[in-house]
């Protein structure tokens, strides 16, 4: 008798189960009238006298033992379904926020963005001009002559051939249809996306983004622009930041230049990024030319002006560091996720 005892601790020790109705078969097959340990209090009347006490200690142990274990396996399967069942028809208060991860502006309109606060803080307001372009007001009213390579199909992308229509090659169209529309004074700087017929390379793209600015008054010189100019660069790059104007050519300024910043990496000590030069170069600019005024109905007597453009991925290039321009273009997240923390 005690071995069975024994052998039935064992098993009490060792059950468990996953569901209420193993635990109640386990339950009645141990402790219910017929089970086994009711049997054994029944054969317990033909145990020796001098065995009684060890047994009745014994047995009343494997009764305990399987009342309790049957009771912490039902109770902890009880607890566990209550929690599913819970979690079924009601939101855990509990459970941490979820954000959805939000998106991240994209470089070129980060650097967009800053450039068009930059010049909207002192004074100059945003236009915006088609695309698709009319010969007009790409080429003709911005004095290119006939002959001048950038009409060369090589070089736009024409959507109609007489009358001339193509895709915007510059920003410098929207100065037109700014200059059409209203009178001086004017300031405004045109943001948008132009279109060049290019081969793709890590330099030069067939689409890209170009801010132009144009400033026309009584009176506007040369010194205006240069200070301008040098506030813009400084804004943009950062207080130690100088300007460097080269003697340039556009058909639609004269005098024309190009501006260089210093270099931002190496400050203009030297480096790969500057080609040893100590300056990058960033954008076009000039004073209006009288022809151009006077294409557009303004006066050249009596107005002058300067215009300036640039290109948005070049800038972002510098201020990023970015070396290949495809970038910008191949929505590849591992390159997008870098300017999270850009606004
Ligand atoms: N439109 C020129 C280009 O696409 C950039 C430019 C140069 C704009 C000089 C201007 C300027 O307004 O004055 O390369």
């Amino acid at each position: 008798m005690l071995d069975k005892i024994n052998s039935l601790i064992e098993e009490v020790k060792a059950f468990d189960a996953q569901t209420l109705e193993e635990a109640e078969a386990f339950r009645v097959k141990m402790l219910s009238k017929k089970g086994a340990i009711p049997a054994l209090f029944h054969d317990f009347k033909t145990v020796a006298p001098e065995e009684r006490k060890e047994m009745g200690k014994k047995l009343n142990e494997l009764k305990q033992a399987a009342t309790d274990k049957v009771n912490t396996v039902k109770a902890r399967i009880e607890a566990s379904e209550g929690k599913l069942k819970q979690s079924a028809d009601k939101p855990d208060m509990t459970m941490p926020v979820n954000f959805d991860p939000v998106g991240t502006r994209h470089p070129l309109s980060v650097i967009r963005n800053r450039i068009n606060s930059i010049f909207q803080r002192i004074g100059f307001v945003i236009s915006e001009g088609p695309e698709i372009e009319d010969d007009w007001h790409n080429f003709s009213a911005l004095n290119f002559p006939e002959e001048h390579p950038a009409r060369d199909m090589q070089d736009t992308f024409f959507v109609e051939k007489s009358p001339d229509i193509a895709l915007r090659t510059h920003t410098s169209s929207v100065q037109v249809r700014v200059m059409e529309s209203q009178q001086p004074p004017i300031r405004t700087i045109s943001p948008g996306r132009v279109f060049r017929n290019e081969a793709i390379s890590a330099r030069a793209h067939c689409i890209f983004h170009q801010v132009e600015g144009l400033y026309i008054d009584e009176a506007v010189s040369f010194a205006d622009m240069k200070q301008t100019l040098l506030h813009f660069a400084r804004e943009m790059f950062g207080e130690g930041t100088d300007i460097r104007l080269r003697p340039s050519f556009f058909p639609f300024t004269e005098p024309s230049a190009e501006m260089d910043v210093s270099c931002t990496l190496c400050g203009g000590e030297g480096c790969t990024v500057c080609k040893y030069s100590g300056w990058l170069e960033i954008m076009g600019c000039g004073m209006v030319d009288p022809n151009v005024l006077e294409n557009c109905g303004i006066d050249s007597k009596k107005y002058t002006g300067y215009a300036f453009g640039m290109g948005i991925e070049r800038i972002a290039m510098i201020i990023y560091q970015i070396r290949d321009l495809r970038m910008f273009f191949e929505n590849d997240l591992r390159f997008l996720k870098q300017f999270e923390a850009a606004t």
